[in-house]
């Protein structure tokens, strides 16, 4: 009984994302923004870019921070696990930076999509919901990277294509805090459990 209704769940949370993102004028469902965790987990799976920044190891700028953007995905939509998957090459000039010190701070914003301009919110207010991750850039292999190419590849299907002769690999944003402002008040934190136990969705009553 359990399962059949988890599976029914899955089912219609799947149909309730399968609409995709909403058409302009709709309605976009935020969680409350005093459940702050909820909050930080939807706007994780509601972008599909980030701006990382890294401790540059460019002159001139060598060990100053180094805001750039990269793709990202925290699962297929209607899958959304909370760990922002990045598809790298050690070409690139941040992940240069990494590869010296993988330290680095990831930033979204509900600015990112319709959200905020539908509802009139500037991208510095805090009603435009946007999150800080604290942490770490590191190569995911195995099952995780498996996961981390079907998030990927589903929401930046030109990736499928991006020369092979880059040496691309996997890797994931490990997360040690999450800042969020979501609201009047002053920046929030969320700890890493208390983010990955919390669900994005629209409560459906799945137990
Ligand atoms: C993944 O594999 C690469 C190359 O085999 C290795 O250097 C790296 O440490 C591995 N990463 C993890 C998280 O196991
Ligand atoms: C990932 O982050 C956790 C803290 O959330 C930390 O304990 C762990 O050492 C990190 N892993 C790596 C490989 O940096």
């Amino acid at each position: 009984m359990i399962s059949f209704l988890r599976a029914a769940c899955a089912l219609l949370l799947g149909l309730f994302w399968a609409s995709g993102s909403p058409s302009p004028g709709s309605p976009v469902w935020i969680p409350p923004h005093d459940q702050v965790a909820r909050v930080a987990r939807f706007v994780a799976h509601q972008c599909d870019w980030a701006s990382v920044a890294t401790i540059s190891t460019h002159k001139p700028v060598a060990g100053q921070p180094f805001s750039n953007a990269f793709s990202v995905s925290d699962g297929p939509r209607g899958s959304s696990s909370g760990v922002p998957y990045m598809y790298l090459t050690r070409m690139e000039i941040s992940v240069q930076d990494l590869e010296v010190n993988p330290v680095a701070s990831l930033s979204m914003s509900l600015a990112q999509t319709d959200y905020c301009r539908q509802q009139g919110f500037d991208p510095q207010s805090p009603l435009c919901a946007h999150v800080i991750l604290s942490g770490s850039v590191i190569e995911v292999n195995g099952t995780e990277a498996e996961f981390a190419k079907k998030a990927l590849f589903s929401r930046h299907p030109e990736m499928i294509d991006w020369p092979s002769d880059h040496n691309w690999f996997f890797a994931k944003f490990n997360l040690t805090q999450v800042w969020v402002l979501d609201y009047f008040g002053g920046v929030k934190t969320v700890t890493p459990e208390e983010y990955f136990q919390a669900s994005p969705y629209k409560h459906m009553h799945c137990g």
